[in-house]
Parts: structure tokens; sequence; C-alpha cells
């Protein structure tokens, strides 16, 4: 059963490609410069988006998400990790999403969040309103062998933004967030048990905001099927302060 679904109707945006490694969230190669280095960064529809009333369209062909394999077993392992620029966590490819009329693996998860001061983190807006922080999971289209080939195609990944909102202790959550202190440094990883990430997922699989649009940080590829859920996911403010004073503000987004 489902009541409301959105779309959101963005044009396909065709640029050139081009090359190059450092970019940075802040100083002289942040985001305002990422468009001079890749050119996909900057363009008319690059994500993030701010999801409001006159750029949303209804659909009705629209399904609720589907999940497989997201009750991953304590015996499977997730590689928790600090990639210089967030917090990444590794996901069997036992895990899919079905989005007709593909089916589109998983990879890892990873995390956007806010500086010290601010809670406005979240890459997606809904109304004009930022989020503390937002979660993407990233997963590739099956009919490619790998997500470095998906991410160079048009209909490579499928993308699914949840936004993080203050709230109760979320103890799913809670998972990651007590691993933090073991990946104070960049390239540092710890092995977690797997556990049931549909429970870092909002309840309302039917109700998302779709689009296609593009990775949001640099190479920014235009390859991502967007399906950011309307309802956020809480976690509590001693969490969300945990994140960005303890861990975060330090040493990632620098
Ligand atoms: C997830 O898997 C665990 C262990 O296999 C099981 O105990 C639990 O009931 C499952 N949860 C759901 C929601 O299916
Ligand atoms: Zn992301």
């Amino acid at each position: 059963m489902y009541r409301l679904l959105f779309a959101v109707v963005v044009l396909p945006v065709i640029q050139a490609a081009s090359e190059g490694q450092s970019w940075a969230y802040t100083g002289k190669e942040g985001e305002n410069s990422w468009a001079t280095k890749y050119s996909f960064c900057g363009g008319v529809y690059q994500s993030p988006l701010d999801f409001h009333g006159s750029i949303l369209q209804y659909d009705s062909t629209l399904k609720p998400i589907q999940l497989y394999g997201y009750n991953a077993s304590s015996t499977d392992y997730f590689t928790v990790s600090n990639n210089g620029h967030t917090v990444s966590v590794s996901l069997p490819p036992s895990m899919y999403i079905e989005i007709p009329p593909f089916r589109y693996i998983a990879a890892q998860l990873h995390f956007h969040w806010g500086s010290l001061a601010g809670h406005e983190g979240s890459e997606h807006c809904i109304g004009g309103k930022r989020f503390p922080a937002e979660m993407h999971i990233v997963h590739y289209n099956s009919k490619y062998v790998d997500i470095g080939t998906a991410m160079e195609v048009a209909d490579g990944l499928a993308v699914l933004g949840i936004l993080i909102e203050v709230g109760s202790f979320n103890p799913a959550y809670e998972n990651i967030i007590s691993q933090l202190a073991h990946i104070k440094f960049k390239g540092q990883k710890f092995n977690i048990p797997g556990f049931n990430v549909r429970h870092l997922v909002p309840e309302r699989l039917d109700e998302y905001y779709r689009y296609e649009g593009s990775l949001t940080t640099p190479p920014c590829n235009p390859s991502v099927l967007w399906s950011v859920f309307r309802n956020p996911v809480f976690i509590s403010e001693e969490q969300v302060t945990y994140w960005t004073n303890k861990i975060g503000g330090s040493v990632f987004n620098q």
C-alpha cells in the first residue's frame, strides 16, 4: 500500500569529462572550485537539490523501493573506513535493490555531515530545510562488472539518500558511530559484524524523491538514479555531536 510518491523531473545534462585527483570541501580546492577541475561539477542539474513544490511532480508509476539482502548476518563483516573525505562502510554484494528494469548491487554507504557549529550537513534539502547529516547507500547496475565501470555510464548507479534528523537515540546508527574512534586517520579501516541495514533506512519505502542526477562530490559523474526518502531517520543529539565534534569536525571534510 503506498499513498505518496514524488518524482522530480530533471533534464539530462551532457558535459565532457575532465581529469583531476584532488578536491576538498573547503579552501582553494573547495566546492566553489570543483567545476574548474571536474567539468561534471557545477552543472545546472548537479546534485544536491532542494526538493520544493515547483520542481516536484507526482508520478503514479513509481513503486516502493525494494530492498533485498539488507539483513546481513553478524558472521559477515562490514569494513568501516576513513577515506579522507568521509566514513565509508563496505557492503556485501548479496545486498541489492530493484528499480525496474534493473537490479542494483550494493557497494558501500557513506555519510555527509556539517561542520562543528552547524547542524546543516545534508546534501539534499526539503522545502529549503537542510538536515544535520545525510547517508548515501550506493548501488551499481548489475549489468556492469563493477562499480568503477558503472560510474562511467548514465545508467550505472542507484543511490538511496537518507536524511538524518535529531531525535531519539538510534541503536542501528550506533553500530557505525561507536566505531568512529577506530578510524580517526585517513586510510584507517575497521571490521564490524554485519547488522540489519534496513534499520538505517526510514520505515516508509514508498515516499521518496526520484531524479536522475550526479555524484555529489568530484568527479560528479552524471550517472546516478537518485531516490531520496521523504522521511528522515532520527539519531540523538549526542550521536550527532559525537560525530561532528569528536571525530568528523577535526578529521574529515577538510
Ligand atoms: C535478521 O536476521 C537475524 C539473524 O539471522 C534474525 O534473527 C532476524 O529476525 C532478522 N530480522 C528480520 C527483520 O528479518
Ligand atoms: Zn554521498
